[in-house]
């Protein structure tokens, strides 16, 4: 992955708590009067910002940390299928075309076939949760994601008990995603998790963030969000959801086995083999704001028995 110098970050002041906690509150009031069901008001009303979610802050499962502003998390990306600059996703990405969409189920399940979004969200409340966002470039984010469980999504296809792995492909179009017309990477981008991890409950399938549908460059209409691994394990714009007896094929670790393992766990003590994962800088923080130290598992300890036994700097 590229590495971006101090420089090329735009510096963006951090949403005042205060103003994003009373909008918010506004919203669940206004939200609560509401009686449509998630899926016609997904797509309601779309505007600039994306049309407002009905949904449910998780104080609980989020960061204490005040997040970064709508501007720092739109607008600094990485989405490489519109190109390999941070800004270039919010450029190029809203051609792409979300709706309809649907997901098709595969592999290890008694319940395969294409689901409709909306079906496949209609069961679920949409829940808020504020995850540190740690990219392997050693940068760092706090995003108010919107979503639902992703352990409580897949429940519903009945994973056979050979089902050991999740795997997960983007959309392949180049005519809609035109840095796909470069072998940037071996398109479509895909990714993995171990079952056990996708059915953790911090694992997340986002819809929106900040209370509004996903913007496409932040992976509309669905991605999935892991907040103790690498950004790169939070694959955007999902088509596909096969559940497999084998660890699936990823797309970074195809691109460069040695520098991105399937695992991808936060962690200070293993190094990317050309830079440190030691510390990281806070996007929207200052160029000369110090570099905060890296945790392990990025602060959510509480997934730690999910790898006991095992050795984390071979199985990065
Ligand atoms: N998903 C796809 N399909 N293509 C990508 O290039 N980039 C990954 C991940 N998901 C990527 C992707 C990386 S490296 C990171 S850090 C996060 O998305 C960034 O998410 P954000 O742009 O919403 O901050």
């Amino acid at each position: 992955m590229l590495i971006r110098r101090p420089a090329d970050v735009r510096p963006s002041e951090i949403t005042p708590p205060e103003l994003y906690a009373s909008r918010r509150r506004f919203l669940g009031g206004a939200l609560a009067l509401a009686t449509a069901s998630v899926a016609p008001a997904l797509f309601a009303d779309t505007g600039p910002a994306g049309a407002s979610l009905n949904y449910r802050h998780n104080a609980e499962l989020s960061s204490s940390e005040p997040p970064n502003s709508w501007q720092d998390v739109t607008s600094y990306n990485n989405y490489y299928e519109f190109g390999t600059d941070k800004a270039d996703p919010a450029e190029r990405a809203g051609r792409l075309k979300v709706q309809p969409w649907s997901v098709a189920i595969g592999g290890e399940a008694e319940q395969r076939g294409s689901v409709p979004l909306e079906d496949l969200l209609k069961p679920h409340a949409l829940e808020e949760r504020i995850y540190r966002l740690r990219c392997v470039e050693a940068w760092s984010m706090a995003v108010p994601w919107v979503g639902i469980p992703l352990g409580e999504a897949l429940k519903r296809f009945k994973p056979t008990s050979r089902a050991k792995y999740v795997a997960f492909t983007t959309l392949k179009d180049p005519a809609q995603m035109p840095g796909q017309r470069w072998p940037v990477l071996d398109w479509p981008y895909t990714e993995g998790l171990r079952i056990d991890e996708a059915m953790h409950p911090l694992a997340i399938l986002a819809v929106g963030l900040y209370g509004r549908v996903l913007p496409n460059q932040n992976g509309a209409p669905l991605r999935l969000v892991v907040p103790w691994k690498y950004g790169f394990k939070s694959i955007k714009a999902i088509v596909r959801i096969d559940f497999t007896e084998q660890m699936p094929a990823t797309a970074w670790n195809r691109a460069a086995a040695g520098e991105y393992g399937f695992y991808a766990n936060v962690n200070p003590s293993v190094d990317h083999p050309r830079w440190s994962q030691k510390t990281e800088r806070r996007i929207g923080a200052g160029a000369f704001a110090p570099r905060q130290p890296t945790q392990l598992f990025n602060g959510y300890a509480q997934v730690a028995e999910l790898y006991r036994g095992m050795d984390l700097r071979r199985d990065f």
